[in-house]
């Protein structure tokens, strides 16, 4: 059956592939738009005039609103148990997120949380996420392990992100991160060492991840480390991400680029050099507005990545520690505010290049032929509300496969 989606005043199809640089500043909308599903597909896009011409099927009026893409977002923990909100309150006074991991505090809490909690818990608390995520627009959501730091834990992780996978309507994309942080008492040389020998290879014979992440960092992993940790990984079939460059310069984006990472994500720190380098890259450069935002630190220097040529993706990095929440529109308004991005910027690095960074690109992320229907219709009619109404939520409807699933 075919269905017509009409009456939309603007239509933001983020159409013609990954954005990469000056190409971002065109979120290619059609004013007045209409598209065409069939068993879940976009079969046309165009105006309303040309795509109504000789149609007698099934129509949807979309009632004058504003139709993007949904959102994918590339980067979130969101499995784990507990909470970390008296670290938050020592950030306020002061503390640093280094120094509270320093005095053995940090990700390790949640490890041990995470560890204690059963499969079922993580479940239904990764569900109760992602509903909500999904009323904010999202329809691809990437989540990393990294709450277990021993292989059964982190198998038990991914069990969970297996069952979000046959679950939910919204498209899970699993990465294996063993390699998030040190384990209490550990060597960083012998974890690494252990990630290779184990937890890498009982990753990969569950199939379910299709990348692995590691988190370069003071205090985490060096560059070096993470080297052996990512060509093993690239080694079993794994498409690499890397954790690069947060609080410290740590030579994450470099490494990453250099070994074909799909992408450097976090980038507070990244110099010009290798904001260069990610100009002339593929690998997706992913900012993470709210854990800037989350940890009182300066923004990724978005405009300086855009203007360089860069492929830049934003996405939430819901955790615990450094950064508990994922709302798209705060995002949204973070990017236009201070991160001195168009709106259309904004848009493409929640869409198309957030898919990218999914490796979803050739199946979601764009109102174009071919791809799956996976849609938001807002509560106004121009893009231009969504920074404008700041923080607040204007999803009216999300659609995945031409569904409603929400609204
Ligand atoms: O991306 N940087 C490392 N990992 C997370 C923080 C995780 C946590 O504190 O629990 C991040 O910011
Ligand atoms: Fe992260």
């Amino acid at each position: 059956m075919q269905v017509l989606y009409r009456n939309i005043s603007q239509l933001v199809t983020c159409r013609g592939g990954v954005r990469r640089g000056g190409a971002m500043a065109d979120a290619a909308v059609i004013e007045d738009g209409a598209f065409l599903v069939e068993e879940g597909r976009i079969v046309r896009v165009g105006t309303r005039r040309e795509l109504e011409q000789g149609y007698r099927g099934e129509a949807y009026d979309c009632g004058g609103a504003l139709i993007t893409p949904g959102f994918a977002d590339s980067h979130t923990h969101l499995v784990f148990a507990g909470e970390r909100s008296e670290e938050f309150s020592w950030r306020l006074r002061g503390d640093s997120y280094l120094s509270i991991m320093e005095r053995g505090g940090g990700i390790v809490n949640t490890v041990d949380a995470t560890r204690a909690a059963s499969g079922e818990e993580l479940f239904s608390q990764a569900q109760k996420h992602l509903a909500k995520m999904l009323e904010m627009g999202v329809t691809c959501a990437e989540i990393k392990t990294g709450y277990g730091l021993d292989t059964q834990t982190e198998l038990k992780q991914i069990s969970v992100i297996q069952r979000l996978q046959e679950n939910e309507k919204m498209q899970i994309v699993g990465t294996f991160m063993g390699a998030h942080a040190l384990p209490r008492g550990a060597d960083a040389d012998e974890y690494i060492d252990e990630c290779i020998r184990e937890s890498l290879p009982a990753a990969a014979g569950t199939g379910v991840c299709e990348f692995a992440d590691i988190f370069v960092e003071k205090g985490a992993f060096s560059a070096e480390q993470a080297e052996r940790y990512l060509r093993k990984a690239k080694e079993l079939g794994f498409a690499l991400k890397v954790h690069a460059d947060e609080m410290t310069p740590s030579g994450g984006t470099r490494l990453g680029v250099r070994l074909g990472a799909k992408s450097v994500d976090h980038l507070l720190k990244i110099c010009d050099e290798d904001i260069a380098l990610l100009g002339k890259s593929d690998t997706v450069a992913t900012v993470l507005p709210l854990t800037a935002f989350c940890l009182g630190e300066e923004y990724a220097p978005a405009r300086k990545l855009i203007d360089g040529g860069a492929i830049v993706a934003a996405a939430s990095d819901f955790n615990p520690g450094s950064c508990c929440t994922y709302s798209i529109p705060l995002m949204i308004a973070l990017m236009c505010i201070y991160m001195k991005m168009s709106v259309d910027e904004a848009l493409c690095a929640l869409t198309i290049n957030g898919a990218a960074a999914c490796g979803r690109d050739k199946v979601s992320g764009s109102i174009e032929c071919g791809k799956r229907a996976d849609f938001v219709l807002f509560d106004c009619k121009k893009r231009e509300c969504l920074p404008y109404y700041s923080g607040i939520n204007l999803v009216r409807s999300v659609f995945t496969e031409g569904e409603k699933v929400y609204g």
